[in-house]
Order: structure tokens, then sequence, then C-alpha cells
């Protein structure tokens, strides 16, 4: 299975991401979690990116599609992915075509999570990360076991620097500008569902499993 979930910032679609990936036993692929890795790793593409994220902004199309592009071709990848937080603007879903036709295969499946900004800029500032593995909880709708902890292991959790609200709104104006247009993009493509993403967690995760189908 070959999916793509798209949403807003904050929509919840690394939550349901994880949850797909492991149903389904296929890699959840997160550009965002990508760069954050490279940012703790103190990589050249890391300090880049992270004047870009640090803003709000989108890294520049030239610096993502090359590297999920390699992501693809990987053994864990060739039986079916979960691409989170790609492709993010059209030129990225083009550039995404194309290494998929290259390799003889299509998407299956775009979920778009929508949800409403009233309720993602409340969301992102109860979102806490660990800092070592990058699990995440919400301090009133996915709380850790200990406060301040990270069940996963055992690191601590903290506010992500681009969740400030100040941050959060600019994520929002961009995602509007830049990615919403890839609704219309997968519509035309006939591989498009949308989903609510108000929902509780597990039950917006019930409505993408009934989409998906068993396999
Ligand atoms: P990225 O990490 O992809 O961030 P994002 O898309 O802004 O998504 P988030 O991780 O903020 O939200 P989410 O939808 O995954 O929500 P989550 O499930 O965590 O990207 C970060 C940055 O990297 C970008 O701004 C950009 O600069 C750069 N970047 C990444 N990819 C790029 C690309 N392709 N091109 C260019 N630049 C790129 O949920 C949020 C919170 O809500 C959590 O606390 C969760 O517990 C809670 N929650 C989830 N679902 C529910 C629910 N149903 N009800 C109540 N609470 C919920």
């Amino acid at each position: 299975m070959k999916l793509i979930l798209l949403g807003a910032p904050g929509a919840g679609k690394g939550t349901q991401a994880k949850m797909l990936a492991k149903k389904y036993d296929i890699p959840h692929i997160s550009t965002g979690d990508i760069f954050r890795a490279n940012i703790k790793n103190e990589t050249e593409l890391g300090k880049e990116a992270k004047g870009y994220m640090d803003q709000g902004l989108l890294v520049p199309d030239e610096l993502v599609v090359a590297l999920v592009a390699d992501r693809l071709q990987e053994d864990d990848a060739q039986e079916g992915f979960i691409l989170d937080g790609f492709p993010r603007t059209i030129p990225q879903a083009q550039h995404l075509d194309k290494t998929l036709d290259e390799m003889g295969t299509k998407i299956d499946h775009v979920i778009d999570v929508d949800c409403p900004d009233a309720n993602i800029v409340k969301r992102l500032s109860g979102r806490r990360a660990c800092i070592k593995c990058g699990a995440t909880y919400h301090t009133e709708h996915l709380k850790p076991k200990v406060e301040g902890i990270c069940d996963v292991c055992g690191s601590e959790l903290v506010l992500r620097d681009d969740d400030k609200p100040e941050t959060v709104i600019k994520r929002l104006q961009v995602y509007h500008e830049q990615t919403q247009p890839l609704i219309e993009y997968y519509k035309d493509k006939n591989v498009l569902v949308s989903v609510d993403g108000k929902l509780p967690i597990e039950d917006t995760f019930e409505i993408i499993v009934d989409i998906l189908g068993d396999r």
C-alpha cells in the first residue's frame, strides 16, 4: 500500500501515520522527522533546514525531493510506505509522480486529514515531543504515563520550537498558500479521500482503516 497523508500542521498526520505504519507493517516516512534528525546530528542539511523551519517556512523543494526519492528506493519501501508531510507543493507532487513512474508504481490512496485552523493552534501548543526518539504526545489528548517523560525511551518531552503560537500561525498561512492546492491535484487523479481530523484519535483511525481495507 502506497499512501500519502495530507493535512495542515497539527491536523494529526503524524499520529495517524504511526498507527497505520504499525497496522499495515510499512515504513512511516516523515520529511519533518528526517529534517529534525539532521538538525539533531548537526548535518549541513540540518543547519540549512533549521533556518526555514524555525520561521515556519517550507524547506526549498530541491532539498526535499532528492531526499525522498532516495528513501523510496530503500528495500523496506518496496511493498509500501506512508508519506507524512510530503509532498507539500505542486512541484514536489510532480517530482514524486515522476519518481514513482520510473519505479513502475504509483500512489494508491491520498488521505486528507481535515482539521480547522481554530483547533490547530490549541492542539500544537499542547503537543510534546521526545527529544530523543521523536514520539509525540499531547498534554490533554495523549498523555504519557509519567508527565514530561517519553513512554518509549524515557527521555525528556519538550515543546517543539516551531509549535510556538506565532510560528504555528505562519505555518498555517504557508499550508493554505502552498500545500492546500494539492487537494485538487489529487482529487483530479481520483485518489483523494478527506477524513474528519477533529474526531478523537481512535475514531479518525477507524475511518481511515475502513477506507484502506485490511491489506
Ligand atoms: P512536519 O514535521 O511535517 O510538521 P507539520 O506538517 O507541520 O505537521 P506536524 O508534525 O506539526 O503535525 P501533524 O499533522 O503530524 O500532527 P500530530 O499528529 O503531531 O514539518 C515541520 C517543518 O519541516 C515544516 O514546517 C517545514 O519547514 C519542514 N518540512 C517538512 N516536510 C517538508 C516538505 N515536504 N517540504 C518543505 N519543507 C518541509 O498531532 C499534533 C498534536 O495533536 C499532537 O500532540 C497529537 O497528540 C494531537 N492530536 C493528533 N490527533 C488528534 C485528535 N484527533 N484529537 C486531539 N488531539 C490530536
